[in-house]
């Protein structure tokens, strides 16, 4: 199998994402994380650009050991001696230069012919060559350049001693196809390529970036420029994880490896998003949330069977503990059981079918139901007591302003009674109301509200415990609605009172 280089620029170009920057510290951790797994170039940032890119690359070159320490420079040799002086304490350099060739940027940006770039390319990679044995020529913006002109250059810093010719899709315009052309128009026509390194380094704007580099390297390139989760200019450069997981998945379909350790992938992009600042969407393929979470009743059954029907890698392989059944409203009753399974739970066929309707019931309120909210929905329907007095409705009016009331509406057998009431507050008063309907009146001796999940909806537990006649009884309720949850626990307390059980 070839060997893929497997060449981050999280810390420049993923650097450059707007709000993305990092604290020098913050580079070297990231940097030795990437040492840790594997990677064989960093490129660690564009020492010209600021004294804080310069620092940090050195302190990179001074401290991570392993990988090669690149840092970038235009052809121009001020860019250059400085990114020397910051690369200089790393065992392993490498000094990456770049220049445009598209017309446009020649014209526009440059306002140099393309006599005058070819010279000043061969120049920076002649004196880059001069300091460093490790040298890397870029021509920005080639997907958009004239083929004859990018093989007369890349022909020509060949010759200059470049080691490693990288061939950018600097604003993410080519597609696959095309830009597997290219890679094989450069192969065939550009002498003394057989001696270095093809390149690829795929910007993200129109959704290609990891499909361009794939397809570049199936055309032969060997080095694959990326950043952790996609980070870069505008819609990003290749991501990392995508890249080296599609190499690695598909690694007899292309026979091709990399040398990274991709157990440490999800920890690597938790550190980045982290420093950064920038979250990863859920759906964002193999680090996104839900990457390895199954909703659908019919993706469960099949994962429950057999992890395979549903996953091409496993979440270990990425450093991930496990998949997620998640539950929620399109899940079925296969995942639901498997789930109580692994909480301890083993019900018989009646108590299952009750619990999966609550289950239903929350599920259709919450987005997703938690093992917390399971537990809950167990202890609550286990524990059953006969309900002489069932909730049917209620309703409240508070505010600062105005004297809390409350109406409630409950069922006894089939009789539906109703009852208002006003409080020191709206717990208050749905207690007083429920108390006037049972005509059970009892002292509250102390009330607990936890929320027992996460989120905004999450579930919230009300345990009270009420005085009757000398003898104390507990009641306990859970709803979202934090009063809802408050009257199932009054009422939970006075059917134990009216069933006289402790
Ligand atoms: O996108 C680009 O062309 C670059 C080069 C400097 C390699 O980032
Ligand atoms: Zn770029």
């Amino acid at each position: 199998m070839d060997k893929i280089f497997i060449f981050d620029t999280t810390l420049r170009d993923g650097e450059q994402s707007p709000g993305a920057s990092m604290a020098v510290e913050q580079k070297v951790e990231v940097a030795r994380l990437l040492a840790g797994m594997g990677v064989d170039i960093i490129e660690a940032g564009f020492p010209i650009s600021s004294q804080l890119q310069f620092e940090g690359v050195k302190r990179v070159a001074e401290n991570v050991e392993g990988p090669t320490i690149a840092g970038l420079a235009r052809a121009v040799e001020k860019d250059i001696t400085t990114c020397y002086e910051a690369v200089k304490p790393a065992e392993k350099k490498r000094i990456h230069t770049f220049i445009a060739t598209s017309g446009i940027h020649m014209k526009h940006k440059l306002n140099k012919s393309s006599d005058e770039v070819l010279k000043l390319a061969t120049d920076a990679v002649t004196l880059a060559k001069s300091m460093v044995e490790d040298v890397e020529f870029s021509a920005e913006d080639a997907s958009r350049s004239e083929w004859e002109f990018l093989k007369d250059i890349y022909t020509a810093v060949i010759e200059a001693g470049a080691n490693t010719i990288n061939v950018p899709d600097t604003v993410g315009y080519t597609v696959p196809d095309e830009f597997s052309e290219l890679i094989q128009f450069l192969l065939n026509n550009v002498p003394g390529i057989d001696n270095v390194v093809i390149s690829v380094h795929c910007h993200n704007d129109l959704g290609l970036a990891v499909a361009n580099t794939i397809q570049a390297i199936k055309a032969g390139a060997r080095q694959a420029e990326v950043a952790v989760n996609g980070l870069g200019e505008r819609a990003g450069n290749a991501s990392f994880e995508e890249v080296v997981m599609a190499i690695k998945t598909k690694g007899s379909y292309f026979n091709l490896k990399t040398g990274i350790v991709t157990e440490n992938i999800y920890q690597l992009s938790k550190t980045v998003v982290s420093f950064t600042g920038i979250p990863v969407q859920p759906n964002k393929a193999i680090v996104g949330e839900n990457a390895f979470a199954h909703e659908a009743g019919i993706h469960q059954d099949g994962m429950i069977k057999n992890r395979m029907t549903y996953e091409i890698m496993t979440p270990q392989s990425i450093g991930r503990s496990k998949s997620t059944l998640v539950l929620g409203r399109h899940s079925g009753k296969h995942g639901l059981k498997t789930r109580l399974k692994e909480l301890g739970y083993t019900l018989k066929d009646n108590e299952f079918k009750k619990i999966f309707d609550k289950f239903l019931e929350l599920a259709d309120k919450k987005k997703e139901v938690f093992d917390e909210d399971l537990h809950v929905l167990i202890e609550d329907e286990l524990n059953i007591l006969p309900e002489i007095f069932s909730l049917v409705y209620f309703s409240v009016v508070t505010g600062n302003k105005v004297i809390p009331t409350a109406t409630v509406k409950l069922k006894k057998n089939s009789t539906m009674l109703q009852e208002a009431a006003t409080g020191d507050g709206p717990v208050d008063a749905v207690y007083r109301a429920i108390e006037k309907i049972t005509d059970t009146s009892v002292k509250l001796v102390s009330y607990s509200l936890n929320a027992v999940t996460h989120g905004k909806d999450a579930m919230g537990t009300v345990t009270i415990s009420v005085e009757r006649k000398n003898k104390q009884y507990r009641g306990y309720g859970v709803a979202t609605d934090i009063i809802e949850a408050s009257a199932h626990a009054f009422l939970n307390a006075i059917n134990r009172i009216l069933f006289n059980k402790l």
